[in-house]
């Protein structure tokens, strides 16, 4: 398909999908790469900026423009929304615009729905610091607290990268959510042993590998329920504010990016406010990839992973995205977005 100067492609989250098929092992190599170039200086990640609209409870919208170096420069924005109250209107909570822009001429190129792109990144990049930071190398078991659009892709993710697992424990706050999510998982996940848990303390015990996405907008997971899971229990803290400030100074932690986790009111936020230094956090994801080198400072302690979300992975899965729409004909060309320029001559 070609695209004239005054065209922009346009994809739809079907086309989105049809282009992610098969990606992930793909997605995750990719978000290591791109964390390891945001380590080595090779990006630019202006703080996420929220808005939010008075007498509107926790809805919210977020932008996160980013710029990625490299061999192919790559710069955009994601725009992503989240409004508790959509699923009791039978959508999903969260949406999502990427728009890619074109490094010479600033120009958007490309503009794609981006929920897709949103959570399978997300997914990746839990499912990489679990690769690099857990200790069993086949995990059997895995626990899941929430169970939402994002742990349901974290556990899509991680049967692919570990096919031992065998045994599922998952918990929601909405029984009718773990309900359904047991349900979904039993339809798309053979061989996989899923139970739902009525308490905190019984799912962090049923596994030392832990992945926590839910929307609770502060903390409730104290000590002793971070006692009850196996020593040296690796927690993929995806929705950053279930833990309380003690966990966090308990744990050995580590995240994609230190200074843009150490705010929003997110678990590290409220420790670093408890002890006024972020000498709690251990390193960032990206820093022990490059080098080939994670060591627990402790094989009983627990590991925090806690990962902000940072806009160059929306940009690296949203260009796999285009490569492959391209490859395969997919997507739309909006003819004649841009004006014709003016002749002040
Ligand atoms: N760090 C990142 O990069 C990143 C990226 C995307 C989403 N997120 C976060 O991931 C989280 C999950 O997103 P989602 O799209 O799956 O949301 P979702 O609304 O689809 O699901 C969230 C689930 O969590 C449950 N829940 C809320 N509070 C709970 C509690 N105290 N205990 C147990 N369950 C509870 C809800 O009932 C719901 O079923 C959100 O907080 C979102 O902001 C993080």
């Amino acid at each position: 398909m070609s695209l004239e100067r005054e065209d922009v492609l346009f994809l739809n989250a079907s086309e989105v999908e049809a282009a992610l098929s098969g990606q992930e092992l793909e997605l995750v190599r990719l978000v290591r790469r791109a964390y390891e170039q945001h380590v080595a200086g090779m990006s630019v990640v202006p703080h996420s900026t929220l808005l939010r609209f008075p007498g509107r409870g926790s809805d919210r919208i977020m932008a996160l423009p980013a710029w990625l170096g490299g061999d192919s420069e790559l710069a955009g924005i994601k725009w992503v929304s989240s409004v508790p109250s959509n699923p009791s209107r039978g959508l999903e909570r969260a949406s999502a615009v990427i728009v890619l822009n074109d490094i010479e001429t600033g120009r958007a190129r490309v503009l794609m729905e981006g929920s897709l792109v949103n959570a399978r990144r997300t997914a990746a990049s839990a499912v990489l610091a679990a690769q690099v930071l857990h200790d069993e190398k086949s995990p059997q078991r895995v626990a899941l607290l929430g169970c939402g659009r994002i742990q349901l892709e974290i556990l899509h993710f991680l049967r692919i990268v570990f096919p031992s697992l065998r045994r599922a424990a998952v918990l929601d706050i909405d029984r009718g959510a773990a309900d359904r999510f047991a349900r979904t998982v039993t339809e798309l996940h053979d061989g996989l042993d899923l139970t739902i848990k009525d308490s905190l303390d019984e799912l962090f015990a049923s596994a030392p590998l832990i992945s926590i996405a839910t929307t609770a907008p502060a903390p409730y997971i104290g000590l002793d329920v971070l006692a009850a899971a196996p020593p040296g229990a690796t927690l993929l803290h995806v929705s950053l504010r279930d833990l309380a400030p003690e966990v966090v100074l308990t744990a050995q932690n580590v995240v994609d990016d230190v200074a843009h986790v150490c705010r929003a009111e997110t678990s590290l936020h409220l420790a670093e406010q408890q002890v006024g230094h972020r000498g709690f956090v251990h390193g960032a994801l990206g820093d022990m990839t490059a080098a080939g080198r994670w060591e627990r400072s402790d094989p009983g302690r627990a590991v925090v992973f806690s990962p902000f979300g940072l806009g160059i992975l929306d940009l690296v899965v949203a260009d796999l995205v285009c490569r492959r729409a391209q490859e395969r004909g997919l997507g739309t060309p909006l003819r004649g977005f841009f004006p014709s320029p003016i002749n002040l001559a």
